[in-house]
């Protein structure tokens, strides 16, 4: 039998546009390992927001950082994040967390930190990588690029459903809010902004399902083997 190929995977695009669990999905089918990069940097901002730093001190987050002791394995639901050998994943996506992730993700060697350990991870392909910068920074080279997007307002929608009937409800309003907020910062800082690779696809699923976005990647994926 012919050894396919073990492929990297680079899916980039603003908050809501179901990134993680298109790439979920995509890894499960191809086999590959899954890396939900925005995690990571959710797991910084919990432990900051938990050692009471502030993303207005940059230099204690960063040293913070520097001596974290960071984990991923792949569990159940996904990929799961230890800190100091404590599964934090379930603290991830709380709205507090949400609230400073994007300004703690705009600090230079909080980025260079975990961009390191994102390649580290990445080496060998069999990889689908989740974030913001993964086909211009993390993984220039990656055997496919797709920067997958959809309206802020059906963005927000998706994530009032997500979260409807959860603690963390809230109301749609706010979550726009949210959605536009964050974009505004992925998009604006210095370091590493959010934009699609020049030689991403670009994918817009405000009318497809999940599925069909996967199924529109791995496309791609057969097409990139085949050649
Ligand atoms: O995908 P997410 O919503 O979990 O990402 C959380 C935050 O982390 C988001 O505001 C942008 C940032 N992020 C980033 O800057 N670079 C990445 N590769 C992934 C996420």
């Amino acid at each position: 039998m012919v050894q396919m190929h073990r492929l990297s995977v680079a899916i980039d695009g603003p908050a809501g546009a179901g990134k993680s669990s298109v790439a979920r999905m995509l890894a499960a089918q191809l086999g590959y390992i899954y890396l939900d990069t925005g995690a990571m940097y959710r797991a910084i901002t919990y432990e900051a927001l938990r050692k009471g730093l502030s993303e207005k001190d940059p230099k204690a987050v960063s040293e913070m950082a520097e001596h974290m002791n960071m984990k991923v394995a792949e569990g159940a639901q996904g990929m799961e994040i230890f800190l100091d050998g404590n599964n934090v994943t379930p603290f991830l996506r709380t709205e507090e967390v949400s609230r400073h992730v994007s300004p703690v993700s705009a600090i230079p060697r909080v980025r260079e930190i975990l961009v390191a350990v994102q390649r580290k991870l990445s080496e060998g392909g069999g990889v689908v990588l989740d974030g913001r910068d993964i086909g211009t920074v993390v993984l220039p080279g990656a055997d496919v690029k797709v920067f997958l997007t959809a309206s802020a307002e059906e963005r927000a929608k998706r994530r009032f459903r997500e979260l409807k009937g959860t603690p963390e409800e809230r109301p749609f309003s706010s979550i726009c809010d949210n959605i536009r907020r964050r974009d505004a910062i992925d998009a604006g800082r210095a370091v590493s902004p959010l934009r699609a690779a020049a030689d991403a696809v670009l994918i817009d699923n405000s009318s497809m399902t999940l599925e069909e976005t996967a199924e529109a990647i791995a496309v791609l994926c057969r097409r990139v083997q085949e050649a």
